[in-house]
């Protein structure tokens, strides 16, 4: 979800966006602010300065070339960049197709109605596909990396983009007209996710629309409660007194497929679905705090009692988990994995560490929030599926500690041990999982700016962690892992956990991009000498890494006013001299942020989610007015029908097959 500089925009951005990274660490805990930084110190700068002068005195200009040429060379990757820009359309590199594959509203099963948006409705949103696409994943069938299920997060609804007519713009102010009921069914069903069969035929993807197990997951779909956290009395309801039956998820970002083929979806800012005030004195008064609930950015408590916590005062703690679902049955129940936290989670990337437990990052995008790590108490066992669907009920959650020499420490967030304990109010591990944002306060954990997608590499053994932006970080708040004061653009670290061993409870760090326009020198990016002028960005969000081992990184927040260029999907490169070489592959419409993105496992496709297009694009002459879609084929002479209007999901392949950039 879009969160940074906010826009001028004439129509309300969703009011989630103003709330997402607000800042509600009230904590003194080490932003390691008082630290004096050592690593990046003046004396290393001079160091490398001295260095550079030192070259520069003994070689010849033409030696300088020839190295850079030798530079260029090693990139991992082989194609022509695109130009960064500012358009209604998007564009990938030369020698690609870029092809809609699903679009918000198209239908997935046979009997599901044509897309209409002046005659929307819940039921008919309930067999389409959602809102907002993040999170995309693939689940081959039969191992083919050609057929498959496409797993979707639809994270969440911008209404005046969506609802033909509802805008009025008063004395030159955006008003949304209030929601009724209808509208709130069908902003539920178009939140959740989708589950998908898709078959690539003749070098094409479709959608194969009687697929057995398309599936839509909703804001109403009855889910489990599971873990630790699981039937304690803070996330019991009137309507669920057992505490372990939830209706619905929210707010759905970034997720993950596990080893065993179930697909992850995380709860990132559920506070905004929230609405009312607790009873005075309440318990909860404090943790509801920390977390911004209620933020009242929707109108469904006006409907449904569960979302005004007047009414039902623990129903916000039964939201912020990681969410699994089994893909291959298309009745199975999801399941709320306590064990991995409460928090507004990104993402759910995983990886099976040397001894087969399986570790999976986790991002709490916030400013001044945490990053985690969760490590399964079991092995994964690839010969057994059903032995693997309940490894997310038992395991150690973890929040990283980065200190200034460069080391790393996984703190336990555990019940009982350090702070963790009664003489806090954590008489259980559930009271430590239902508040792990003040658990990570007690410990002590470095306040990162926004974690977003986190992502282990299986081929470098290294970890990539998107920090997309934080403009409220002071010149004494800053530290090495988060080095810049009103960090606009976002920054990469990298990790290398000990021993190689991705369920290490220590490692090593460093910054592999602080991003933004390198040519400023005030912004003090770090792109390499190679990134042109297309190729450096600002904001990273979703990253994936493709077979090869090689970096993907997709952003959310660059526009006309900020950076000059839409969001995209840039390839990074980590490796030898070519390392923090950025290139341009795609980007996407004005106003749309880049979300996605994920490689098939022959590399020969990429699909990237285009979230939002036409949001905030009032910048752009006569794209975005609500509801764009409506009409504009006749306000606006340049559309085209393949173009991405809607939140589609895009599938990118290389003219005549073969694997993408090499
Ligand atoms: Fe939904 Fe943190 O992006
Ligand atoms: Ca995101
Ligand atoms: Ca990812």
């Amino acid at each position: 979800m879009t969160e940074q500089t906010p826009r001028a925009t004439a129509f309300p951005t969703s009011l989630l966006e103003e709330a997402d990274g607000e800042g509600r660490n009230p904590t003194a805990n080490p932003t390691m602010g008082e630290i004096i930084s050592t690593r990046f110190s003046r004396r290393g700068l001079l160091k490398g300065s001295l260095a550079v002068s030192a070259i520069a005195a003994t070689v010849s200009p033409l030696a300088l070339v020839t190295a850079d040429k030798a530079k260029a060379a090693s990139s991992a990757f082989s194609f022509t960049e695109v130009e960064a820009g500012v358009d209604a359309n998007h564009h990938v590199a030369p020698g690609y197709d870029a092809d809609i594959l699903l679009r918000w509203g198209d239908p997935l099963f046979p009997d599901a109605p044509a897309f209409d948006p002046r005659n929307q409705s819940a039921e008919a949103q309930r067999r389409q596909f959602g809102y907002n696409n993040d999170y995309v994943g693939y689940i081959p069938l039969d191992g083919s990396p050609t057929h498959g299920l496409l797993v979707v997060n639809h994270e969440y609804t911008n209404e005046h983009l969506m609802f033909p007519g509802i805008v009025q713009v008063v004395d030159g102010k955006a008003k949304i007209a209030p929601a009724d009921q209808k509208r709130v069914d069908i902003e539920m069903a178009a939140h959740g996710g989708t589950i998908v069969e898709i078959r690539k035929v003749d070098g094409k993807w479709q959608v194969v629309r009687d697929g057995r197990y398309n599936r839509r997951i909703t804001s109403a779909t009855p889910m489990e409660l599971t873990g630790p956290a699981a039937g304690h009395d803070r996330v019991k309801t009137s309507d669920d007194p057992t505490g372990t039956k939830v209706i619905g998820t929210v707010n759905n970002c970034a997720g993950g497929v596990t080893p065993w083929g179930t697909y992850v979806m995380a709860e990132e800012n559920f506070h905004g679905y929230f609405a009312g005030k607790l009873p005075e004195g309440h318990a909860e008064a404090a943790n509801y705090k920390r977390y911004g609930v209620p933020e009242s950015t929707y109108q469904w408590a006006n409907f449904y009692d569960r979302f005004d916590i007047a009414k039902e005062p623990h129903e916000p703690n039964r939201f912020g988990w990681i969410v699994e679902v089994d893909p291959m049955d298309p009745n199975s129940t999801p399941k709320k994995r306590t064990a991995l936290g409460r928090f507004k989670h990104e993402g759910a990337e995983s990886i099976v560490a040397k001894d087969g437990r399986v570790v999976f990052y986790l991002g709490d995008d916030e400013r001044f929030d945490y990053v985690y790590k969760f490590v399964t108490a079991g092995r994964f066992d690839p010969n057994n599926r059903a032995a693997n669907m309940n490894l997310l009920d038992e395991g150690t959650l973890y929040v990283a500690k980065f200190a200034p020499d460069g080391t790393l420490t996984w703190l336990p967030v555990v019940h009982g041990q350090g702070p963790l304990t009664a003489a806090n109010g954590f008489n259980s591990q559930a009271d430590v999982l239902i508040e792990t944002r003040r658990a990570g306060d007690l410990l002590g954990a470095t306040k990162m700016d926004r974690p977003e997608d986190i992502q282990p590499n299986h081929v470098n053994g290294k970890v990539y962690v998107m920090l997309t932006n934080n403009t409220r970080r002071t010149a004494d708040q800053v530290d090495t892992a988060n080095p810049r004061a009103k960090n606009a653009f976002g920054h990469i670290i990298e990790i290398a956990e000990d021993g190689g061993d991705f369920a290490a409870t220590t490692g090593r760090w460093e910054v592999l991009l602080k991003c933004g326009d390198p040519s400023v020198a005030a912004v003090g990016a770090s792109f390499s000498t190679e990134t042109t002028k297309n190729g450096w960005f600002g904001m990273p969000d979703n990253c994936a890494v493709d077979s090869a081992g090689r970096l993907w990184v997709s952003t959310d927040g660059n526009s006309p006013k900020d950076t000059g260029r839409t969001d995209g999907l840039w390839a990074v490169d980590t490796e030898g001299e070519a390392r923090a070489t950025s290139k341009l592959f795609y980007r996407v419409p004005v106003g749309a942020e880049m979300c996605g993105p994920l490689f098939t496992p022959d590399d020969e496709t990429a699909f990237v989610a285009v979230q939002h297009p036409g949001d905030g694009g009032e910048d752009w002459e006569g794209f975005a007015r609500p509801s764009y879609y409506e009409d504009l084929s006749t306000r606006w002479p340049d559309f085209k029908d393949d173009m991405p209007v809607r939140p589609s999901v895009v599938a990118i392949t290389k003219q005549g097959g073969g694997k993408i950039a090499v």
